[in-house]
């Protein structure tokens, strides 16, 4: 199972998600699952997690050394199975980069945990604790998704 998180940058939403779930995988022994992200931008290619995000990450234990920001490919709609966008705006643009969505692999993050809303971007409001929260709710939600169809 392959599993790619999307925001806009790679430097604050999607890394929280995909450190998290890796994190989570870890404590459950799930080998078979494999987490990466990346932007629907340019804007911050190259660049390691934003502060701020690395730091909540750090809080919480989990060590995000290494990551930088990667454009999403049009071919990473083959390598993954489930692709996970952190707003209605990344996920009209993933829909744009990979031509559409036919095998239905492609859908807001949060929406996982049953609210179909977009996670606080804390870019422009600086609130990490608000959106570190729902990525982790929705992380939680998505293990027991995991465990239950697989
Ligand atoms: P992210 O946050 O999409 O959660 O990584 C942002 C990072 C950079 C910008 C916007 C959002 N930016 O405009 O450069």
């Amino acid at each position: 199972m392959n599993i790619l998180f999307v925001c806009l940058g790679n430097i604050c939403r999607s890394p929280m998600a995909e450190f998290i779930l890796r994190d989570l995988c870890e404590k459950q022994n799930r080998k078979d699952v494999a987490v990466e992200s990346a932007a629907t931008s340019s804007y911050e290619r190259g660049n390691p997690v934003y502060a701020p995000a690395r730091e909540m990450l750090y809080a919480h234990g989990i060590s995000c050394a290494g990551k930088t920001s990667r454009q999403v490919r049009s071919d990473d709609y083959a390598r993954f199975d489930r692709i996970y966008a952190m707003d209605t705006k990344n996920l009209r643009d993933l829909k744009r980069i990979f031509n559409g969505d036919p095998e239905n692999k492609v859908s807001l993050l949060m929406d996982v945990c049953k609210e179909s809303r977009d996670v606080a971007d804390p870019w422009y409001t600086g609130d990490f604790d608000t959106a570190y929260r729902d990525i982790e709710k929705a992380c939680q939600a998505l293990m027991k998704e995991l465990s239950a169809s697989y």
